[in-house]
């Protein structure tokens, strides 16, 4: 497994709308796990491909806090079937928003259908912070993201804080081909 380096935003990749993968290989399964690898290591609790520089519809989670098991989910080309009315308000984060954070309402709950690292098809009914998180990531397949759910005005102050700390840490975004 590896640990790739994660886009951090404005960058190109992190606004296109990701293409169905449409085989699963060892290719794809070796993704996911490095996927895996680089969101345990941010830390974070969901990733999806396009951060890592692949506009694909693939994306990993897992919720469960550092001291409980991990529950890793690998998820290939989902789609939100049902979504509850009632909305649900978290704050979240981004890796590729580093530090940044808002409150963003979203359905409660979820239905969402995905294939597994297998192949087989999968039916998730999520809530909580499950459903926050796979709505989150979701968005990433298409060229969405947490910001966009905001005001402007807020949107603003955190791609103004995000370029000050880039200039500050003297990053070097690279994009990377895909
Ligand atoms: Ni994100």
């Amino acid at each position: 497994m590896a640990i790739l380096p994660i886009l951090v935003a404005p960058h190109p990749v992190l606004r296109k709308k990701c293409v169905p993968v449409d085989s699963i290989g060892d290719t794809e399964r070796k993704l996911l796990d490095d996927m895996l690898e680089t969101m345990y290591d941010a830390p974070g609790i969901g990733l999806a491909a396009p951060q890592i520089g692949v506009a694909k519809r693939m994306l990993v989670m897992d919720i469960a806090r550092a001291n409980d098991a991990p529950t890793p989910l690998k998820i290939i080309n989902p789609e939100i079937t049902a979504a509850s009315e009632e909305l649900y308000s978290y704050e979240e984060g981004c890796l590729s928003y580093p530090e940044q954070y808002a409150d963003v309402k979203r359905p409660a709950k979820v239905t969402v259908t995905y294939l597994d690292e297998t192949g087989a098809e999968q039916v998730l009914e999520a809530e909580g912070l499950t459903a926050v998180c796979i709505q989150h990531e979701i968005d990433h397949l298409d060229g969405i993201n947490f910001v966009d759910h905001i005001s402007s005005l807020k949107r603003g102050m955190i791609m103004r804080r995000l370029k000050k700390e880039q200039a500050r840490m003297g990053k070097n975004n690279k994009v990377t081909a895909d």
